[in-house]
């Protein structure tokens, strides 16, 4: 009997190793990236191969192996009381305190099948390995001298050009980096998200340094235009949103599609006229606020450049955004949108600030104090292109 045993199980040894090797494992595809970081908590974002429930796990900057101890859980909270079963994984971790550095850890595990009430089959856990690929954020301080970030927009899809365009992002320690719109040309297929940019954005810098991201019209479209919101956290869960560093005040606007909502070319699909009217009556919140008010140097973004005689697009933010703007005091506004540089004086449209487009094939970075915004582009083998210099309060 004994011998019959040894027999059986020399025979399926083979395919119990087989079994393991062809076992079902989840790995993330794109990400983690870093949205809505704020004084006490960050957002990371992912994706999975598979479907999977997924965590973050944090630890102080203080040197300890990672398996030092068991380290502290954040899910998923997007499901309101049941863990997502998702590609794309959001984790918020909150609580932290200002100025300071943690690392983390992201965590998933694969769903294999689910039995309605009967059962939800997972596979092994999986975490990204942080020895090999480290990842950390730093929250927000409380206050801030001076704000360095850069900018890139119109890229379409070109993800070659927009490495070439950020491969230093690391050296530059940007505050942020902001995507102002046009990313990519139409979303046809969720993946084009990573595909296009977002894996790229995540490799070299996103995974430790926060991305803020417009809306360009290109967004608009595409079979799966509407999951781009699945691959954003923004403060308030819209498009639009403000972030504040300190005295450093910034409003990233959704300038919309660039044509009326009945043209031909928007295949009946596009509503942008009360999603606009609604985005003002925001606005208009934002600039009565105390954080606003308060606030010494006020920048905002918006793919779209004002200018009442243009494209419906460039009417929509002259005529429902920039009165209230030119009324609120701004320093400077940022478009992209034209692929072309162009500086607006003030009063050249109707906005009373400057309105600066960056190129869709330069990077632009911003140096910005309590006196001064300074404006540096360069080309995509980092060669300086111009330099333009703003005071701060001179057209409010
Ligand atoms: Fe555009």
């Amino acid at each position: 009997m004994k011998r019959f045993l040894f027999i059986l199980i020399l025979l399926s040894f083979p395919f119990m190793i087989e079994a393991q090797d062809g076992m079902v494992s989840v790995r993330q595809v794109c990400g983690p990236y870093l949205q809505n970081v704020t004084t006490n908590s960050f957002t990371a974002i992912w994706t999975t191969d598979m479907d999977a429930v997924s965590w973050v796990e944090i630890a102080p900057d203080d040197g300890t192996n990672w398996n030092n101890c068991e380290r502290k859980k954040f899910y998923d909270e997007r499901g309101l009381g049941r863990r997502p079963i998702t590609k794309v994984h959001h984790v918020t971790v909150d609580g932290l305190q200002p100025d300071t550095k943690y690392r983390y850890r992201i965590m998933m595990e694969g769903v294999t099948a689910q039995y309605n009430r009967a059962g939800v089959i997972f596979t092994p856990g999986y975490g990204l390995d942080v020895k090999s690929h480290p990842t950390w954020c730093k929250t927000l301080a409380e206050d801030y001298d001076k704000l360095h970030f850069g900018m890139v927009n119109d890229m379409h899809e070109s993800d070659s050009l927009f490495r070439m365009l950020m491969s230093d992002a690391l050296e530059q320690k940007y505050d942020f980096v902001v995507f102002n719109g046009d990313m990519t040309s139409a979303i046809d297929h969720e993946e084009d998200i990573a595909k296009h940019y977002m894996s790229s954005a995540s490799d070299l810098f996103g995974y430790c340094t926060p991305i803020m991201i417009t809306r360009g019209n290109h967004e608009f479209r595409g079979n799966d235009a509407l999951k781009w919101h699945d691959y954003h956290s923004n403060p308030g869960g819209m498009p639009y949103f403000t972030h504040k560093y300190g005295k450093f005040f910034f409003i990233f606007l959704d300038s919309g599609e660039d044509k009326y909502d009945g043209d031909i070319r928007n295949l009946g699909v596009i509503m942008t006229d009360k999603y606009t009217d609604k985005e003002a009556e925001w606005l208009k919140e934002v600039l009565e606020s105390k954080d606003f008010k308060e606030s010494e140097v006020r920048i905002v973004f918006s793919h779209i450049q004002p200018d009442p005689k243009s494209w419906f697009g460039n009417r929509v933010v002259a005529e429902k955004f920039v009165p209230m703007l030119n009324e609120a005091g701004i320093d400077l506004m940022l478009c992209g949108h034209i692929h072309q540089y162009k500086y607006y004086e003030p009063g050249t449209t109707n906005a009373k600030f400057p309105v600066v487009c960056n190129k869709n094939r330069e990077l632009m970075i911003t140096d910005v104090d309590n006196s001064k915004i300074k404006l540096t582009f360069f080309n995509e083998n980092h060669v300086l292109q111009r330099k333009l210099e703003f005071k701060v309060g001179q057209y409010r």
